[in-house]
C-alpha cells in the first residue's frame, strides 16, 4: 500500500534514503578505499578502453551523469539514447557497454544491448529487477537495489542508478584515483542528507506559487545538466505542463527568446566551481528579463540574491549534490501536479515499462 501517502510517487520519493542505504550496503570498504561489486566479478581494476552507456528517458539522464563521472576519472565514456544507438551501431572493440534500465525490459535498451553483444562487446545491465531480460541477457548484472517502484514516474530508481554508477566508476578504477576517501565518505553521508531535504523542503509552497505559468525552464551545468533534463522530464510527465531542461550555457543560443515574466526558470547551482559561477551569470540574464527564478542551491554562491525563491540543499560533494538537488525538483513537480489534480501515479499515455520500440 501507500503507507499513508497520497500517491506512490510521494511514498517512493520518501523512500530514497532507505533505497540508497540498500544500494550501498556491503559494497563500500571505506578504510581500504575500494568498492566491491559482487555482481561484477572479473571486471575490478581492469579498465576497459571505454564505456558506452545506453538508456532511455530518466535512465538516460542517469547515464549522462555516469559518463561524465567516468570521464572525470580518466575512462573515456559516452551516454547514448538507446533507440539511436541501436540504429547507429558504433564501434565496440574493447568497450564495456552498459545498459541502464531500472525495469530491465525497455525494448529500445534491450535492442541496443543486443546489437552491441552481437558485435562482440562485453555487456552490463544496471537494473532494479532481478531476473529481468536485461539482467539475463547481459554478461553481468549490477543491481541498483532500490526496491519496488510502482509510480510510473521514476524517482528512487533514478537516485539509486546515480549511486550505482558512482560505485561502478570506483570499481573500474579501484584504488587508483585521488579523492576516493572523500567520495566514499560523502556516499555514506548521502542518505542522511537526503532525509534532511525531505524533512525541510519548501517545495510545496513554491510550487503553489507558480501554477499556470506559460512554460518552465530548468537549467544547470556540469553534473547539474542531467539533473535539469530530469527535472523537466519529471515535471512534464506528471503536470502535463510544458517544460524544457538544458545546459545553462545554451540559453543564449535560442531559448532566451522565450524567457518572459511568465516563464519561471529553475536553476540548479551547487558548489562554487566554474560551472556554478557561470550558471549564476545565466541566472542574472534571465532575472534581467523579469523571469521568476527558483534556485536549487547549497548556498555556496550568491545565486539566492537573484532568485525569487530558494530550494535549499545541504552542502555535499560535487557528485552527490545533484542527487539532493534532484530530490527538490521531484518534490516541486509532485506538488505542482497535485495542485493541478493530475493522475500522478499513472500519467496519461505512459507506461511503467515501454516494451515496444
Ligand atoms: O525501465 P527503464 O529504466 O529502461 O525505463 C526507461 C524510461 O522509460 C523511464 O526512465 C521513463 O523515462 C521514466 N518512467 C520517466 O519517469
Amino acid at each position: 500500500g501507500k503507507s499513508g501517502y497520497e500517491h506512490y510517487m510521494l511514498k517512493e520519493i520518501h523512500e530514497q534514503p532507505t533505497a540508497l542505504r540498500q544500494t550501498l550496503s556491503g559494497r563500500v570498504n571505506e578504510q581500504a578505499g575500494t568498492v566491491e561489486l559482487e555482481d561484477l566479478d572479473g571486471l575490478a581494476g581492469r579498465e576497459p578502453a571505454g564505456v558506452q552507456l545506453v538508456a532511455c528517458g530518466t535512465s538516460y539522464h542517469a547515464a549522462l551523469y555516469g559518463a561524465r563521472m567516468l570521464r572525470e576519472q580518466g575512462i573515456p565514456a559516452t551516454a547514448t539514447i538507446a533507440s539511436e544507438y541501436a540504429l547507429e551501431r558504433p564501434p565496440v572493440a574493447d568497450q564495456l557497454v552498459v545498459g541502464v534500465t531500472q525495469s530491465g525490459e525497455t525494448a529500445d535498451t534491450l535492442s541496443a544491448l543486443r546489437t552491441a553483444a552481437q558485435r562482440g562487446a562485453e555487456t552490463v545491465a544496471v537494473t532494479n529487477v532481478v531476473g529481468s531480460t536485461a539482467a539475463r541477457e547481459c554478461d553481468h548484472a549490477l543491481y541498483i537495489r532500490a526496491g519496488p517502484e510502482i509510480g510510473v514516474a521514476a524517482t528512487k530508481t533514478f537516485s539509486s542508478q546515480l549511486v550505482t554508477l558512482r560505485l561502478l566508476t570506483e570499481h573500474l578504477t579501484n584504488g587508483t584515483t585521488d579523492g576516493i576517501h572523500d567520495r566514499l565518505a560523502t556516499l555514506r553521508a548521502l542518505p542522511g542528507a537526503l532525509q534532511e531535504v525531505l524533512d525541510e523542503t519548501q517545495a510545496p509552497a513554491v510550487a503553489e506559487e507558480y501554477v499556470g505559468a506559460d512554460g518552465y525552464f530548468f537549467i544547470g551545468r556540469g553534473y547539474n545538466y542531467p539533473v535539469s533534463l530530469e527535472g523537466a522530464l519529471k515535471f512534464k510527465e506528471i503536470t502535463y505542463e510544458h517544460a524544457e531542461g538544458f545546459p545553462a550555457g545554451e540559453l543564449k543560443h535560442g531559448t532566451l527568446a522565450l524567457v518572459t515574466n511568465e516563464t519561471p526558470v529553475i536553476a540548479t547551482v551547487t558548489g562554487n566551481d566554474e560551472a556554478a559561477r557561470k550558471t549564476v551569470g545565466n541566472v542574472k540574464e534571465v532575472e534581467a528579463r523579469d523571469a521568476p527564478v527558483i534556485a536549487v542551491t547549497d548556498g555556496q554562491t550568491d545565486v539566492a540574491r537573484y532568485a525569487d525563491h530558494v530550494l535549499e540543499i545541504p552542502d555535499s560533494h560535487p557528485t552527490t549534490a545533484p542527487i539532493l538537488a534532484n530530490t527538490q525538483l521531484q518534490l516541486f513537480a509532485y506538488h505542482m501536479a497535485n495542485e493541478l489534480g493530475r493522475a500522478i501515479d499513472k500519467p496519461r499515455n505512459l507506461a511503467k515499462s515501454v516494451t515496444v520500440e
